[in-house]
């Protein structure tokens, strides 16, 4: 078992170098070590007293000793040495031209901020280094957690005002990650929008920078709090040095990579400076989110592996142990707003004849909520759809074994609903301007206090008035005219960050109150999916697109983040209501036991061969729901790369292999290429079952891993939007 190391060496007597403009390390030089899974992490205070890197990457012995390093030379007289070191976190200040980690204007006016080593302390996985403005009382502690399993590196910073006046931050990172030197780098990241998010993005890292961010207020689909890096040339799914970065934060936040004047490559992560800053007063604190770091020498699909594990056993709210998803009926494609008792309790009847798990009822049944026009903030039982409440309904659900989930919205208001007609303060707005609407409603500013209580308030009384397991907490749209006139004009812009901060607070207090109770982020389909939210949520929604074709991408984009384990999936009907594509049920099926199952279909309308298919598909999809869940994903074949996609999970014990493999079109009688297996035991036999679709005559039923790697397996794939799944179990 690998543990975590800090050897904090002590370099004997070195001379250290006495700052020209006063203040720095006085007391000798330092490196600290940080080992974790297969990767060691270095960083040292430098002869100038600033924290830089040292080394990032592949474990080294822990013989092996590392120099103090030195401040490097400045570029002639434009570059001065902070543009040219590679510095864990910068302030802005003495020349600084690359994204600084911590900006701050005085109420004196002065805005320079040089950052020096203080003091640290160090714990088996943490290191704290407390860095001080060389002449103000600015302090900031920059914080490191490694994981021991997976050798991720948690980051923050804390930034202590002890001034003796309030000061602005007008921007701040959790800090900066440099890889080493090198001009053959690519950046992988994801773009999007709504029903379409998760597109794989990759480029080469040029001079300049490149910025993903969100200035929507929360995490958005346009680009998301992730990014890998790998080198070109000979890389692939399994091969090759990746790092990734990923930011734990659901506000607007921004990601910079960026190319120093020296081509060396840093990673600037936190929440978005545009149009935000934060005032903090003397004596307080402000936290940075957590900005989550990483290497693998096993390309990108180890990169991916490494995150997957890592939310699993030490993210995800019940980690080590998440519970697994399970298989989940929602209301909202067949029933759209027109929720009532008895329409309900008879989808209910024909989701539990199918092996359904949870019951889950989505928009429609508050307020006057008819439609997307009205009721959103009265989270009262609509007296009409449900005249006794929903009791009935719960109870209906639990007598056929299931549980019941129920869809809330809320930071969200409707103009036409009795909380803005009480409450018109309570949104965020600029006074005397516009309120822009986005699906006819407007955004509560959570930062309030009183909204705060409002929405933990109606929160916690649904939950303790209805046995409820499970809500679809959603979020249908993006910041407009975010004014918060409450509070002094120095202090309106905390509200970017106040209000993400009560958010959390919210879902934790619900968690503590409630811990029976899941919750699953949705925005609109996947617009808040980050590391922040995930240690408050058991699973996210992916998408609004349900395609099963279009959901081969989607997903595969989602994998490289995060884990199946989160990612729920639904069957839908057909043709989609996305693209009037027409799919079989049981492709439908294949595509979504990839993720975490759910069935969105209008269940009215199925044939009694739908049901008997559905029963067996999801049959078999129990008997996989570990392995596909929590286990290790391999990208065997990308959607993106022609006309076959595959992929294959094994279980955490390697008992067992689930294999899912998808043929958009034959063309010129080609056979479907062989898939070559991975991450198998060489020497151990494997025994195959078909689930799905059928393998080539003449594949033998017992084999080898070292068969089924090296050999492979023909599939008998032929047509249009074909799909198989089969699954290897060690014998
Ligand atoms: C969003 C969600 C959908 C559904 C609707 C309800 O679009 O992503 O799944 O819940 O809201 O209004």
């Amino acid at each position: 078992m690998k543990h975590v190391t800090w050897a904090i060496l002590f370099l004997t007597p070195v001379a250290f170098a006495l700052q020209s403009s006063g203040g720095g390390a006085k007391d000798g030089q330092r490196v600290f070590r940080l080992n974790g899974g297969d990767v060691s992490y270095v960083v040292g205070v430098n002869d100038e007293g600033e924290l830089q890197t040292v080394y990032w990457g592949k474990r080294l012995p822990e013989s092996q000793e590392f120099q103090a390093p030195k401040q490097r030379q400045g570029l002639a007289s434009f570059d001065m040495p902070v543009n040219t070191t590679p510095q864990e976190f910068t302030g802005w200040g003495g020349g600084l031209y690359l994204e600084p980690d911590l900006k701050i204007t005085f109420p004196d006016g002065n805005r320079d901020l040089v950052l020096k080593y203080a003091s640290h302390t160090a714990t088996a996985d943490q290191l704290d280094v407390v860095m001080k403005d060389i002449s103000r009382e600015v302090y900031v502690k920059v914080q490191y957690h490694m994981d021991s399993a997976t050798g991720l590196i948690r980051r923050s910073a804390e930034i202590s005002n002890r001034t003796g006046a309030p000061f602005t931050i007008e921007q701040v990172a959790s800090g900066t990650y440099n890889l080493p030197r090198g001009a053959d780098y690519q950046l992988h990241y994801v773009t999007g929008r709504w029903a379409a998010e998760w597109n794989l993005q990759q480029q080469p890292i040029h001079g300049g920078k490149t910025v993903l961010e969100s200035r929507r207020g929360t995490t958005g689909a346009q680009n998301n709090p992730w990014v890998m890096i790998d080198r070109t040339g000979d890389h692939d799914q399994d091969h090759g040095d990746v790092w990734f970065a990923a930011l734990g934060w659901s506000g607007s936040w921004q990601i910079a990579v960026e190319q120093d004047p020296t081509k060396g490559t840093r990673i600037t992560g936190g929440p978005n400076a545009f149009d935000s800053s934060y005032l903090l007063k003397s004596g307080e604190t402000f936290q940075t989110p957590y900005f989550y770091g990483g290497f693998s020498s096993n390309g990108t699909g180890g990169a991916s592996r490494l995150l997957h594990r890592f939310e699993v056993d030490s993210l995800l709210p019940h980690a080590p142990h998440p519970k697994l998803r399970p298989v989940l009926y929602n209301s909202w494609e067949a029933t759209a707003f027109k929720v009532d008792e008895a329409g309900q309790m008879a989808l209910a009847e024909k989701a539990a004849s199918i092996g359904i798990e949870r019951f889950v009822m989505d928009d429609g049944w508050f307020g006057q909520r008819n439609d997307d026009h009205a009721g959103l903030g009265d989270w009262n039982v609509n007296p009409k759809k449900f005249p006794h409440g929903l009791k009935p309904l719960i109870d209906k659900v639990h007598s056929l074994k299931m549980d019941f989930g129920l869809w809330v919205e809320p930071e969200m208001v409707n103009l036409d609903s009795d909380l803005y007609r009480k409450h018109p303060d309570w949104v965020l707005n600029f006074t005397g301007r516009p309120r822009t609407e986005g699906r006819n409603q407007l955004v509560l500013n959570l930062a309030r206090p009183d909204v705060h209580d409002y929405v933990l308030g109606f929160l916690d009384k649904l939950l303790n008035e209805n046995d409820i397991a499970f809500l679809k907490w959603d979020y249908n749209r993006n910041w407009s005219e975010p004014g918060w006139s409450a509070v002094p004009v120095e202090q309106q812009k905390n509200v970017y960050v106040d209000f993400i901060r009560n958010y959390y607070d919210i879902l934790q207090k619900l968690r503590q109150k409630h811990p029976a109770v899941e919750i699953e982020s949705c925005s609109g389909g996947g617009g808040r999916v980050d590391l922040g939210v995930m240690q408050f949520t058991d699973e996210v929604w992916t998408s609004d697109n349900t395609d099963a074709y279009d959901r081969l991408f989607l997903q595969e984009g989602f994998s490289y983040a995060y884990t199946p384990a989160v990612m729920m999936a639904w069957v839908t009907d057909s043709p989609t209501w996305v693209n009037q594509r027409s799919l079989s049920l049981e492709y439908r099926f294949l595509s979504s036991m990839q993720g975490s199952l759910g069935i969105g279909a209008n269940l009215n309308k199925w044939t009694p061969e739908d049901f008997a298919a559905a029963q067996k598909m999801i049959a078999a999809y129990k008997t996989v729901r570990q392995t596909v869940q929590q286990g290790d994903l391999y990208r065997l074949m990308s959607p993106r790369e022609g006309e076959q996609a595959a992929t294959e999970s094994v279980s955490r014990d390697g008992k067992q292999v689930a294999v899912f493999a998808y043929l958009h079109s034959s063309t010129q009688m080609y056979p479907y290429p062989r898939l070559y297996l991975r991450g198998l035991d060489e020497n151990a036999m494997y025994e195959l079952h078909p689930v799905a679709g059928k393998v080539n005559e003449g594949t033998p039923v017992k084999a080898t891993g070292a068969y089924w790697m090296h050999h492979g397996v023909d599939l008998a794939l032929r047509g249009d939007f074909q799909a198989a799944m089969f699954t290897l179990e060690r014998q």
